[in-house]
């Protein structure tokens, strides 16, 4: 399994606070069957600015300790970078990261709306190559009330990461139902941890795949698992299963399982 989005490097966000901290997460990993992290730290946020160059370092560094420990995760640098003014010209001047190898780069927006800039960046970061991976949107305000607008930055190229805890309701019941609008409109083609600390903001990945199967079907799991697996790799993205194959909880997939009693 592959998380795609989480804050386990040591001391510069709000994420595992020290290396103790770090191996600590990466053993709740390992244990959930995940093999593959990628540290994206916060960056550009206002309150965090991690530097590629340290993410690096820092990346490098962990990978050795579990190397020396003997747990079975790689990790991979990035970085969660707000969307700011300058977000293009740093791009082209090769201050920012992707994520791992790939041509992905994760984007968060504000809490409150979508920023004016989104579109161009998208569009932009799409005529070179490089396809824009937008944070949790489920938590964003305005693609809360109109997942339309979401809708419009995927077809300018961009994909969407959705967070294990907003499924299993961790954000409330509204996030929840957000969360979940979002994957049956095909809105969704990631989901990830974004794991800062394991008290409330663990892994929950494998949690967080059953539900899916167990809403969606089956075939909404692999896709997901799929294109975590090929932001990783550094591939396109998987076909996305047709959306009649998207079923609620009262219907489709769910209901055909209790009839032929699977
Ligand atoms: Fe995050």
């Amino acid at each position: 399994m592959i998380d795609i989005h989480t804050h386990i490097l040591p001391g510069i966000d709000d994420g595992a606070a020290d290396w103790d901290y770090s191996i600590k997460l990466a053993r709740a990993a390992a244990a959930e069957g995940i093999t593959g992290i990628i540290a994206t730290p916060h960056h550009y946020d206002g309150k965090y600015s991690n530097e590629k160059e340290t993410v690096i370092e820092l990346t490098a560094e962990l990978n050795n300790r579990l190397l020396g420990l003997d747990i079975p995760i790689t990790i991979q640098s990035g970085q969660e970078i707000r969307v700011h003014s300058e977000f293009l010209t740093n791009w082209q001047g090769g201050r920012l990261l992707p994520m791992g190898n790939s041509s992905y780069v994760l984007i968060e927006m504000p809490s409150s709306q979508i920023p004016k800039s989104m579109e161009q960046i998208v569009y932009e970061l799409r005529l070179i190559g490089i396809r824009t991976v937008i944070a949790h949107p489920e938590r964003n305000a305005e693609v809360v009330q109109h997942p339309d607008r979401l809708a419009e930055l995927i077809d300018l190229g961009a994909c969407a990461q959705v967070t294990t805890h907003s499924l299993l309701g961790g954000f409330g019941r509204g996030i929840e139902k957000s969360a979940w609008n979002l994957c049956r409109r095909g809105l969704i083609h990631v989901v990830s941890s974004d794991a800062h600390h394991l008290e409330w903001r663990g892994f929950r990945m494998k949690e967080a795949y059953e539900r899916v199967e167990a809403e969606m079907g089956p075939v909404w799991r692999r896709y997901f698992e799929g294109n975590a697996q090929a932001i990783w790799d550094g591939r396109a993205l998987t076909d996305q299963p047709s959306l009649t194959q998207s079923a609620s909880k009262a219907g489709g997939w769910g209901k055909l399982k209790s009839l032929f009693g699977k």
